[in-house]
């Protein structure tokens, strides 16, 4: 489905890139034809990041909470690869916290990563494209499953996210008539190290988890780099203000049954059905 040169002509910026699945969309990206920049707040980590992803990509350390720092990076940008034309908002912060236990800076910590950082980036980009009547500019934003449904103990998360797909269908319609199209992927379970460390960090816990996804599995980290490449790609210019789940079927939970799926294995799960069979009558 994609060639070498699939993602030719983008300059693509992705926050957060110096690990986990933003550092796997990058490579993605680079692989596939595209200038790669990526900014976070750890130079070292960054260092080793671009290293790995070659096809001469780079970094700008920048943290995203702060809206000055980002205007400078976008500057920067501009005068080393040209005017970024797109950008994956993926930098984020998360944990595990009962959330009447909740600071003022613990909320505050999430919100500024996830929903002000997103917002930073996302007006500094489409404020440059559009100064310049630039068209084609492409924003994906990474948010979460639990962005609609809400999740117990990562209500600073679910509520930045939220916050981050609104602005995504907000401006698909804002700002269309620029050419700049936002899209966002919902990814289920994939396991990094950030993730891992701060929501899934007991094997127990984990085992339980893994259950609760039709799939079986969780979610390769190639698999997210390829949505990803298609909605930043042109084959996909006629979507904007669109949401795409990855997620192995894990939402689909909803269904009041649907936990007997994975509870037993099948053969079981059809003699208990045989037994039960005509005890209705
Ligand atoms: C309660 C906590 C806390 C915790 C921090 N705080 N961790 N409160 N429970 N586990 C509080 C602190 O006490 C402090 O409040 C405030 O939050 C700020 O903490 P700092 O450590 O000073 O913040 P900072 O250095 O800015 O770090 C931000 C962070 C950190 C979000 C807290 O975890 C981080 O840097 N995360 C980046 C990477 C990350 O989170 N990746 C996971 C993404 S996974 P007080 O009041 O004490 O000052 C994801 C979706 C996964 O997003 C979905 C999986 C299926
Ligand atoms: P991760 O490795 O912890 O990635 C987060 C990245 O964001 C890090 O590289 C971090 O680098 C950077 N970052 C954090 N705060 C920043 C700031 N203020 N400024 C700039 N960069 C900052 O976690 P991940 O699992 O890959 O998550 C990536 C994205 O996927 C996130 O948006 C997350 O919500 C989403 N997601 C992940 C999963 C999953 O299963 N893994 C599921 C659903 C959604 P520094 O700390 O060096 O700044």
């Amino acid at each position: 489905m994609f060639t070498n040169d699939t993602l030719a002509g983008k300059n693509i910026l992705v926050t957060g890139g110096g690990s986990g699945l933003g550092l796997a969309m990058a490579k993605t990206f680079a692989t596939l034809g595209a200038r790669v920049a990526i900014c976070g707040r750890r130079e070292e980590k960054l260092q080793q990041a671009v290293a790995e992803i070659g096809h001469e990509a780079i970094y700008e350390v920048c943290d995203v909470r702060d809206s000055q720092a980002v205007e400078a990076m976008f500057s920067s940008l501009e005068a080393r690869i040209g005017t970024v034309n797109g950008l994956v908002n993926n930098a984020a912060g998360n944990f595990l916290a009962a959330s009447e236990d909740l600071s003022d800076n613990a909320f505050n910590a999430v919100i500024d990563i996830v929903l002000k950082g997103s917002f930073h980036c996302t007006r500094a980009f489409g404020k440059r494209l559009i100064d310049k009547k630039e068209q084609g500019g492409v924003v994906l934003n990474i948010v979460t499953t639990y962005t609609e449904s809400g999740s117990a103990f990562v209500l600073p998360s679910a509520c930045a996210k939220a916050g981050v797909y609104a602005m995504t269908t907000s401006l698909a319609m804002e700002w269309a008539t620029y050419g700049i199209r936002l899209n966002a992927i919902a990814p289920g379970p994939f396991p990094t190290e950030g993730a891992w460390s701060r929501l899934l960090p007991d094997k127990s816990i984990e085992e339980k988890y893994l259950k609760r996804i039709p799939a079986g599995r969780y979610g390769q980290h190639e698999e997210l780099g390829w949505l990803a490449t298609f909605l930043m790609s042109d084959m996909s210019a006629y979507i904007t203000g669109e949401c795409v789940t990855i997620d192995g079927g894990e939402r689909l939970q909803a269904g009041q049954f649907n936990l007997f799926a994975n509870m037993y294995p099948r053969e079981q799960l059809k003699a208990f059905f045989g037994m039960i069979k005509g005890k209705g009558k």
